[in-house]
């Protein structure tokens, strides 16, 4: 191979080289650097990435109410509490969990959380912010999906 082609191939590697630091770099990073505290809101792709705290759990056929609700849940809350509500490792507790059963936390404790935010004070995850665009009818539906999640893993 003469010299020239050889020079020609390096320019080529190091031209390739430095688009892909410049185009593709910054995306990973960014993706690294977004999915906590500040941007509660979950795609499906990195809902798929949450890291579940409650494992092993059943997941109950879902009326159509308990349905919408999940679907709110999986847009405000799924980032911190984890799909179905199994928690999210570093992020959020589970609710499917026996610390929220209906007699230690009722609804009106999901409305509040939701309404005004909650201090931390049963895990090291930090608090949780005021999660302001869910409506309290909406909160109603969560609180239905997540009672016949825990009811389906006997948490009553
Ligand atoms: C930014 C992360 C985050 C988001 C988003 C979030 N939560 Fe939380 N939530 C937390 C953390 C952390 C705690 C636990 C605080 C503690 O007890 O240490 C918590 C606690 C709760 C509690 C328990 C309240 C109590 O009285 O102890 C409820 C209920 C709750 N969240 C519901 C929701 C619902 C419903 C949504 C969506 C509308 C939501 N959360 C969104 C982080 C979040």
């Amino acid at each position: 191979m003469s010299r020239i082609s050889q020079l020609a191939i390096i320019s080529v590697l190091i031209v390739v080289g430095i688009a892909w630091v410049t185009f593709f770099r910054p995306m990973g990073e960014h993706m690294a650097s977004s999915p906590h505290m500040s941007a509660p809101q979950m795609s499906e792709g990195s809902l798929a990435k949450s890291t579940p705290i409650a494992t092993g759990l059943t997941i109950p056929n879902l009326s159509v109410v308990e349905k919408l609700g999940e679907r709110t849940f999986n847009e405000n809350c799924a980032v911190c509490h984890g799909k179905n509500g199994a928690g999210n490792e570093g992020a959020g507790p589970p609710l499917v969990h026996i610390i929220y059963e209906p007699s230690h936390h009722g609804d009106m404790s999901f409305q509040l959380a939701v309404k005004n935010g909650v201090r931390a004070h049963h895990w090291p995850f930090g608090n949780m912010p005021p999660i302001s665009d869910v409506l309290e009818g909406e909160v109603a539906n969560i609180i239905a999906y997540i009672r016949a999640l825990q009811r389906a893993n006997g948490i009553n």
